[in-house]
């Protein structure tokens, strides 16, 4: 294969992501962990599952980054996730120390890379990668709003009884308690569900939605969500590496587009082989709009505490 992929973080997130991208045959595979044999041992298991799958992908488990030189595309999931109570800001601290050391190491071996974060608190993980790296926007994307969106469809489809491949769903802001689901631009088969659910039934799925990730990590009891995580970073790895030029709702750096400058925010982008390629710039009523600022500050508030 003629492309790499890098993840670093060989747990559950990272571990799904590496799969997925393996499974599809997108590019070769690197796992990257501290942890010394975890990567290795994941690594061999999942190639072992290439020749069920059909997959020439070649996966290789690493603790050096030596091994991941050239990457067309990383993800990263180093870090710790939530435990039931808490919220994805407290893990700021920890997460930013390990993000800062990835960073250093990733752009040292592939300069030339897209950087897809994924560690909590997305957000501000983004803002980190992208002034510790110093690589221009478009190539600093996390992943939170594909799988928020994702989170909003299923509850969709599971409401009015439709196949979920015809739900769209629209989430913007950060990756956090103030995300900003969007009724009006959620559609099943086109029709917005505005126009097929009353108010009531679409607040509880915005609520559920806001909560989806704190729902799972109270079931799982350790641990937070990565089987729907790792899609939402397969799905983004395969528009770029297949330069699909995809519109999905990502984390990405503003510079005054929606009225807000200096901070990431999930909006929808343009994801193709140059990363975010375009940022989609959609009307908001005024109670929307606030919302999107309320969330931008609240990750800018975290970015203080951080200094980045
Ligand atoms: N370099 C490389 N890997 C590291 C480092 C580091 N500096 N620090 C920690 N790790 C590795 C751990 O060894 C572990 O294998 O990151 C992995 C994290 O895996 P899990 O604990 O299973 O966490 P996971 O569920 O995968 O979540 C990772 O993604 O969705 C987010 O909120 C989640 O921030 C969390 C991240």
């Amino acid at each position: 294969m003629n492309r790499k992929v890098t993840v670093v973080g060989a747990g559950h997130v990272g571990a799904t992501v590496a799969r997925g991208v393996a499974d599809k045959e997108l590019a070769d595979v690197v796992l990257l962990d501290i942890l010394e044999g975890v990567p290795q041992g994941k690594a061999l298991d999942m190639l072992e599952a290439c020749p069920i799958e059909g997959s020439d992908a070649r996966v290789l488990g690493t603790n050096d980054y030596a091994d991941t030189a050239g990457s067309d595309v990383v993800v990263i999931t180093a870090g710790i996730a939530r435990k039931p109570g808490m919220s994805r800001d407290d893990l700021l601290q920890t997460n930013f120390k390990i993000m800062k050391a990835v960073t250093e190491n990733i752009v040292q071996h592939s300069p030339g890379c897209i950087v897809v974060p994924v560690t909590n608190p997305l957000d501000v993980m983004c803002q980190v990668v992208y002034k510790v790296s110093g690589l221009p926007r478009e190539r600093v994307v996390g992943m939170a709003g594909v799988l928020d969106s994702a989170r909003m469809r299923t509850f969709i489809a599971a409401e009015l009884k439709v196949s979920v491949e015809n739900t769209h769903a629209f989430v913007l802001g950060g990756h956090g308690d103030t995300m900003v689901p969007l009724p009006r631009y959620s559609t099943v088969a086109g029709i917005p569900i505005t126009e097929l659910l009353d108010q009531a039934t679409i607040d509880r799925i915005v609520t559920r939605t806001a909560n989806g990730g704190a729902e799972i990590v109270k079931l799982l009891g350790t641990g937070s969500a990565y089987y729907a995580p790792g899609s939402a970073a397969t799905e983004m790895v395969e528009a770029i590496l297949k330069d699909k030029k995809k519109i999905l709702p990502c984390s990405t750096y503003l510079q005054g587009e929606y009225g807000i400058d200096g901070v990431f925010v999930g909006v929808p982008v343009k994801l193709g082989a140059g990363g975010v390629e375009d940022i989609i710039e959609i009307r908001l009523e005024a109670g929307e709009r606030a919302a999107l600022e309320k969330s931008a500050n609240a990750v800018r508030e975290l970015v203080a505490v951080v200094g980045v």
